[in-house]
């Protein structure tokens, strides 16, 4: 089974994680790893802390000669603001003044602030934002970086792209060409495939700039060259939809999912919606008349695209603060206000691809097994033979 657990601190020395069940033989490149924590720290919108970090990944475990052994793989990504932060994030006892500590007396509303404090019985949100804190999500890229390396091999590809920026939003269906074109390029705005709609989810951006303000917005994640069959409908767990949905949730200030054309889907008939079946005899194979279901039926991937959406709110650290509560007077007051980021889609989207991809890699490993990487392919040969033949 493929798990993956991560630990770390916003401010903290440095976030971990650990990968088991990668099958040995999977050629691994740190290039590629760190290439997805720059794409992480891409965008327009991002607050000061992605211009002091330039995140790489340390590869501790699991990996010889750029190939998975098959052991746990263990990742180190180091926090260059740390040096910043020794006293306040100190392991052992520091006694400073509040200030000195980095105290956070006035909860954020939106942030887990208040809810942890109460939660894990302290009077300082430092203890509980550290680790709500979305930094968290760059052990999960660097994760996921290693499950599209193990996916790749199968010729499964995993992009995103933004399709709304507050208001502003994409108006088109995006090719998967132009996802490809716009992950391998070397700067970001916010990474939609339109350069129209670009300027447009740009000026929302400035808006919120202007404003003191913050915006939310919708990325989604398409899975490419899935094969028909990751997923089972038996069961409420094995379901691939809600398996993403809740890999898709999880991440920092997402509060909705959607899978395929769901909301469109809501509003309509069933007979605009379904994504109609046809065979072409001449190639033997089965294909479909649209692809409004997202590449999923039955919680099963059907060969087509896989396409779910994130729905982010807006970031709730704001520069002009909502009104709060000081913790130890009780007094009104505006809540506390750290460096921040304004707007975060894109990178969401990357965070989006790494979750995804984790879930495909998870379900792939299930169906197909395998200890080393040739046992898998020819297991899935197999099965890909057995579709040819069906
Ligand atoms: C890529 C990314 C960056 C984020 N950056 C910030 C930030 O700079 N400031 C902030 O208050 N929240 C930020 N968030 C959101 C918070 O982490 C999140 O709102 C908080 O942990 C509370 O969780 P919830 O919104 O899921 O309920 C970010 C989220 C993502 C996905």
């Amino acid at each position: 089974m493929l798990r993956f657990e991560t630990a770390g601190e916003s401010h903290g020395e440095c976030l971990v994680a650990t990968l088991t069940g990668v099958p040995s033989g999977v050629p691994i490149s740190l290039d590629a790893v760190n290439r997805e924590l720059w794409r992480r720290q891409q965008g327009f919108g991002r607050g000061g802390r992605m211009k002091i970090e330039t995140d790489t990944a340390e590869l501790v475990a699991g990996v010889r000669h750029s190939q998975s052994i098959g052991s746990p793989i263990a990742i180190i990504i180091r926090n260059a603001d740390w040096k910043n932060w020794t006293e306040p994030m100190s392991v052992t006892d520091f006694e400073g003044s509040d200030e000195k500590k980095k105290k956070v007396l006035r909860p954020r509303p939106g942030h887990a602030d208040l809810a942890g404090m109460i939660k894990y019985n302290y009077h300082d949100a430092r203890y509980i934002l550290e680790r709500a804190s979305a930094r968290e999500t760059t052990a999960r890229v660097a994760v996921g970086a290693i499950a599209k390396q193990f996916l790749g091999q199968f010729g499964i590809e995993v992009l995103s792209h933004v399709i709304a920026v507050g208001t502003a939003t994409l108006d088109r269906p995006a090719q998967w060409e132009e996802l490809v074109a716009l992950s391998k390029k070397d700067e970001v705005l916010l990474g939609c495939v339109d350069a129209e709609a670009e300027q447009r989810m740009k000026a929302v951006v400035d808006e919120a700039y202007r404003t003191g303000d913050t915006v939310g917005g919708v990325f989604e994640v398409v899975a490419h060259g899935l094969p028909v069959g990751l997923g089972s409908h038996i069961a409420w767990d094995t379901r691939l939809d809600g398996r993403l949905a809740q890999a898709i949730v999880s991440m920092q200030a997402v509060k909705g999912v959607e899978v395929g054309l769901a909301e469109e889907g809501a509003h309509s008939f069933g007979s605009k919606v379904q994504d109609t079946i046809h065979y072409d005899k001449d190639k033997r194979s089965f294909y479909r008349g649209a692809n409004r279901a997202g590449g999923l039926e039955g919680g099963i991937t059907n060969g087509q695209d896989l396409f779910v959406r994130g729905f982010l709110k807006p970031i709730s650290t704001l520069r002009r603060p909502l009104e709060s509560v000081d913790i130890v007077t009780r007094d009104a007051e505006k809540a506390a206000y750290e460096r921040s980021d304004v707007a975060v889609v894109p990178a969401a989207g990357v965070i989006g691809e790494a979750m995804v991809a984790i879930v495909l890699a998870q379900a792939f490993l299930e169906k197909f097994g395998g200890d080393s990487l040739m046992e898998t392919r020819r297991n899935y040969d197999g099965y890909l033979e057995q579709v040819r033949e069906f």
